[in-house]
């Protein structure tokens, strides 16, 4: 069998390297030439762990020519579908390379597993091509390698029976329970499940900030919580609040397409309003502390979760931006992501950025733990005279919600 995919961004790239790890042939194809080359090189553009290892493994042939897969029996579809500043979703490379499909006249099967809104693909593929289908990808940033070979779900959403076949084959090689349902049914399975999951978050914070008033532990809490089958422990870490490309994303286009639909969704909303303050409740507890004006404040961590270089919708970047605006001195330190941050903000290239967490601490009259890295977690990092307030659970001593 042959797949193509088109959209070689951090979905497209893992989603074709692992269909060649299970024997999969497949090409990719990216508008980016430099990714083409890198490709041929056998070399990652992205931070994922064990990205290198399947590439030097596995090889992606790739091209930035789309004839190159008119011959394969499906095209998955992964390019990104970022927001508008209004939060709806901007389709401008997904109709490119539907468009790219129809050029060339392609006659497999035509499946996008880029997040979007239900209803899509029955507007911009469905009227086009025999045989359309719709695949969501649950992959987390860090794990995600592990996460397609070893889902908890594989979601099928499908027009025609040559789909729903081609798309059980391709993942034959792959134990999962398989869901098969409509096309807008497996789009909304993908925003119903990150919905989920932030909201869970969420609420997990809530009870945090009610929690530390009380000067109750609330990791004692939703340990507890967690231990009901029907709540379950996962995603219930309390924290300054999540990040990354996805939850922020796909929750305020569901919230946009549901206002398009004459209902104002509380919950969510609610969820997003959250968020956008819970980074903050670090800074609360710091001034609480200490006097922040002038001070040298260390941030260790900016990436918005450990094991990647992401700091897509990072909590630190609003920490950093409120410490500034405070008039801080910030020593940062991360493993991965400092030069994203320096580059993601003008007033960010003056933070003075470590070499290592052990420096960072040194230069600080205190210091933010704002992503979990494994680094640190050695308690002989942080001086016992020293104020370290923990964004994320390390060491369980003070911190946001604890
Ligand atoms: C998420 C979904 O997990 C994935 O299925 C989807 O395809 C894309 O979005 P990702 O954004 O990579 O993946 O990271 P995830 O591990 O879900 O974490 C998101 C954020 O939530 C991070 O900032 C993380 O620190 C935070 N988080 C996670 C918590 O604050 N508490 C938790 O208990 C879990």
């Amino acid at each position: 069998m042959k797949a193509g995919i088109i959209g070689l961004g951090y979905v497209g790239l893992i989603t074709a390297i692992n269909l060649r790890a299970i024997g999969i042939d497949v090409t990719g194809i990216d508008v980016d030439a430099k990714k083409i080359e890198l490709l041929k090189e056998k070399k990652s553009y992205i931070y994922e762990p064990g990205t290198d290892n399947l590439l030097e493994r596995y090889n992606l042939p790739a091209s930035t020519d789309v004839k190159a897969i008119a011959d394969a029996d499906l095209v998955l579809i992964t390019v990104g579908t970022p927001s508008n500043d209004d939060g709806s979703q901007n389709l401008t490379y997904f109709i490119s390379a539907v468009k790219s499909l129809q050029d060339i006249n392609y006659k497999g099967a035509v499946v996008p597993r880029s997040t979007i809104l239900p209803g899509t693909t029955d507007s911009y593929v469905t009227p086009y091509f025999e045989h359309v289908g719709y695949n969501p990808e649950f992959l987390a940033e860090g794990r995600a390698n592990e996460d397609f070979i070893h889902p908890d779900k594989i979601v099928i959403g499908y027009k025609d029976e040559y789909t729903r076949d081609i798309m059980k084959k391709l993942y034959e090689g792959i134990k999962a329970p398989i869901i098969e349902t409509d096309i807008k049914t497996a789009e909304m399975i993908k925003y119903a499940n990150n919905a989920f999951l932030a909201s869970k978050i969420s609420i997990a914070n809530e009870l945090g900030n009610i929690t530390k008033k009380l000067n109750i532990d609330v990791y004692k809490v939703t340990d507890a919580i967690g231990l009901d089958s029907r709540i379950g422990k996962k995603f219930l870490n309390a924290g300054i609040g999540w990040g990354g490309s996805c939850f922020k994303k796909d929750i305020s286009a569901l919230v946009q397409i549901s206002r398009i639909h004459g209902y104002e969704p509380e919950i969510f909303n609610a969820v997003l309003k959250q968020n956008d303050l819970q980074p903050l409740k670090i800074i609360d507890i710091l001034r609480a502390r200490t006097e922040i004006k002038g001070k040298n404040i260390g941030l260790l961590g900016l990436s918005f979760k450990p094991e990647t270089d992401d700091i897509r919708d990072a909590p630190s970047i609003k920490i950093a931006s409120a410490l500034l605006d405070e008039g801080a001195i910030i020593h940062a330190y991360d493993p991965r992501a400092m030069n994203n941050f320096k580059n993601y903000d003008d007033k960010f290239k003056n933070i003075d950025y470590c070499e290592n967490a052990k420096q960072c601490v040194e230069r600080s009259d205190a210091v933010l733990i704002l992503t979990e890295w494994n680094a640190f977690k050695d308690d002989r990092l942080y001086p016992a005279d020293k104020i370290i307030i923990e964004g994320r659970r390390i060491r369980g001593k003070e911190g946001v919600c604890w």
